[in-house]
């Protein structure tokens, strides 16, 4: 894995298969940039719902669309990015404390996210102007 510092990116995961199929692993501190504490996914949200709208303190994190697609736009208090997910072996990298739309959701769209942390809501900061002034007082 190619991974550049602490900054938003995605990762192109390396696709091992054969006649059978596909098969991707994702080890922590090899393929993902962290060890892995907690795994979930995301389903059944409509194509018109946005989800995320928040950041977070201290969790990392590796989002995978394993199927279908969505979109994730990313602003880390400077500029703001739009990316799509839309292959089982094509991830992205986001670091804390970047604010972050999960949305565009395809109906059969399984978001896979893994973090670096347990879940902790007091890490959560949900509030955009919140947010701002956190990002302010760290430049
Ligand atoms: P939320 O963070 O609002 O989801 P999203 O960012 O995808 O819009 O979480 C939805 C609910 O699930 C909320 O009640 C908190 C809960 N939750 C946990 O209990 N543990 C977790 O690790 C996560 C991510 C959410």
């Amino acid at each position: 894995m190619k991974f550049d510092g602490n900054k938003v990116q995605m990762i192109k995961f390396d696709q091992l298969g054969d006649e059978k199929g596909h098969l991707v692993v994702l080890e922590g501190m090899k393929d993902i940039p962290f060890d892995i504490k907690r795994i979930f996914y995301i389903y059944g949200s409509d194509a018109d719902i946005v989800r995320g709208q928040h950041a977070n303190r201290k969790s990392q994190f590796v989002l995978i669309n394993v199927s279908g697609t969505s979109k994730v736009k990313v602003y880390d208090g400077k500029s703001e990015k739009v990316y799509d997910l839309d292959e089982p072996h094509l991830g992205i990298y986001l670091p804390k404390m970047v604010w972050k739309d999960m949305y565009d959701f395809s109906q059969d769209s399984v978001l896979l996210v893994l973090s670096n942390e347990s879940y902790d809501p007091d890490e959560y900061v949900r509030d955009f102007d919140e947010y701002l002034s956190i990002i302010e007082k760290q430049d």
